[in-house]
């Protein structure tokens, strides 16, 4: 028989596992939930004062529980032992080797964390699947859990986080639902009472094990496509004196549309959008789905062509040339209010610009110079062993990292804003305009200085989507 869960053990202590383990210790007192991980420097920083990952709200979480039903260690065996329940939070990212390099998803992580369960656990465990995978994965977790030598036995649930990075504790605390997956009633019921502690029972909603895995790539999905097709109507709408924002606000009142993910942009990033697709399109290939795989290809296909657009428009608009001109990037992260950059737009247009040949002065309020020189260096690299002399010198020498946008702007031909940081819309416009040189443009990746008319003061302003 399975009781109330009253140790929770989850496995990866990253973005998803991190914050939404945080979330249930704080909702459920009474369960105790050790988050582990084999990288100790990162464990080390979930139990300091300077929190892993930047995200509104965490630290009070976090710093609320922490000691008393939330511990972050590198115990990993003896957390799994002794814990009810284990969600797998690691990392999928896309194969860069082997079959399906490129676009298939990386199991080797979580085909680990399988086996370590299988070696260590005692008695009766649910494993919970946290991180996004390819629908039938819980078919090879069940496998290797099924060879367990201990006699324990596991039941296998699939529990997607539909949380988005900067409103990630917002999105914990009112999911608009939570979805489980499972084979086993008495399994299913376990988790839906954990999360029956603080979300409302009908945003609980349980389906098959695979239904549950499709959803979270469908969604992802969707929510891409969106996007992309909002984007797609960008560049029309600059070849027409159509305004892209006036198309998204006219549709998004049509409720079979809705108003949300909308807003048109320099390229959609962040760490699942772009990998779920092409993992999606993978698995159609596999299914023998050739007309699915190229419908939902096109979603990439299209946003990677909204990066290399807007450095276009940026080079043609300056003459035909950046070579030497100084270029303010204002942020760098894939949105605002997080520190993370994966896949962020900024790092495909700092690499064009940088190939043609500008000097680039990126500052972003959350991410460090390292992390920035880390992206840029492995953008360049593509992959390959080693990065070549001539790009880390490229990057070496024309890439500099500041501490205020003010400074980033300081004698450059151009400030180009790549992420919607709030503060961006508080400079001081008039003394930025003064210092830079002229004609002082402005190209606006995120429309989010549109409302400021700052061609008023003097700048050549360009945003997506619109011409004036
Ligand atoms: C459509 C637009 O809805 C309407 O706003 C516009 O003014 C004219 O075109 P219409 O073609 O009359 O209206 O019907 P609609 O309800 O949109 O359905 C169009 C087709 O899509 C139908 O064949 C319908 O069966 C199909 N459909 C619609 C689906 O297959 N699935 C759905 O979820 C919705
Ligand atoms: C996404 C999903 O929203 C979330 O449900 C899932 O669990 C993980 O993937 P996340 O990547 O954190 O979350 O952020 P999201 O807000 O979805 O933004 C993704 C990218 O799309 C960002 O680069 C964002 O700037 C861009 N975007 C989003 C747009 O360009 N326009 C929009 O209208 C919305
Ligand atoms: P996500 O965005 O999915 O949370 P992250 O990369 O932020 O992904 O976090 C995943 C975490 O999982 C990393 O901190 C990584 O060290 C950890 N991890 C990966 N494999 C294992 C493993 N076998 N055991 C424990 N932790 C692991």
């Amino acid at each position: 028989a399975i009781g109330p869960v009253k140790k929770i053990c989850c496995i990866g202590a990253g973005y998803v596992g991190g914050p939404t383990m945080a979330m249930i210790a704080h909702q459920c007192h009474d369960i105790e939930v050790k988050v582990v991980d084999i990288n100790a420097e990162r464990i080390a920083q979930w139990n300091s004062d300077e929190l892993p990952i930047y995200e509104p709200g965490l630290d009070d979480i976090v710093k609320g529980r922490r000691g008393q039903n939330l511990i972050f260690t590198t115990e990993v065996d003896e957390a799994i032992r002794e814990a009810d329940m284990i969600f797998i939070s690691v990392n999928t990212p896309t194969k860069t080797f082997g079959v399906g390099a490129g676009r298939a998803a990386n199991l080797e992580f979580i085909e680990k964390c399988a086996r370590k369960i299988a070696e260590v656990s005692v008695g009766h465990k649910i494993v919970v699947e946290k991180s996004t995978l390819p629908v039938r994965t819980a078919e090879a977790v069940k496998a290797i859990l099924a060879e367990a030598t201990s006699g324990a036995t596991f039941d296998v649930l699939s529990n997607p986080e539909f949380l988005a990075e900067g409103t990630a504790i917002d999105d914990l605390l009112a999911p608009d639902r939570v979805l489980i997956g499972g084979e086993s009633e008495a399994a299913i019921q376990a988790l839906v009472d954990v999360y029956a502690q603080w979300v409302p029972a009908e945003r609980l909603l349980t389906t098959n094990l695979w239904s549950s895995e499709l959803s979270k790539l469908t969604a992802n999905a969707f929510l891409a496509q969106r996007v992309s097709s909002i984007n797609s109507i960008s560049a029309l709408c600059e070849a027409t004196e159509a305004d892209v924002d006036e198309v998204a606000m006219a549709i998004g009142m049509d409720s079979r549309i809705g108003p949300k993910f909308l807003k048109s942009s320099v390229g959609f990033g962040g760490s699942c959008f772009q990998k779920d697709i092409l993992n999606l399109v993978y698995l159609c290939e596999y299914f023998g789905l050739p007309e699915v795989a190229d419908y939902w290809q096109q979603v990439v296909t299209m946003n990677d062509y909204q990066k290399r657009r807007f450095v276009h428009r940026m080079v043609r608009t300056m003459f035909n040339t950046v070579s030497d001109k100084k270029i303010a990037i204002w942020g760098f992260a894939f949105k605002k209010d997080t520190n993370d950059t994966r896949e962020s737009a900024a790092i495909y247009v700092c690499r064009d610009l940088l190939l043609e040949k500008a000097r680039l002065s990126i500052y972003d309020p959350q991410v460090t110079k390292a992390q920035i020189v880390a992206n840029l260096e492995a953008v360049f690299q593509n992959g390959d062993q080693e990065l070549s002399a001539v790009s880390r010198q490229l990057i070496e020498n024309n890439v500099e990292v500041v501490s205020d946008a003010e400074t980033a702007a300081d004698s450059a031909h151009a400030i180009a804003v790549l992420t919607e940081w709030d503060e961006f819309a508080n400079a001081d416009f008039a003394k930025i305009l003064q210092r830079m040189k002229k004609p002082a443009f402005v190209f606006d990746g995120r429309n989010t200085l549109k409302g400021l008319n700052l061609e008023d003061i003097g700048f050549d302003y360009q945003g997506i989507g619109f011409s004036r």
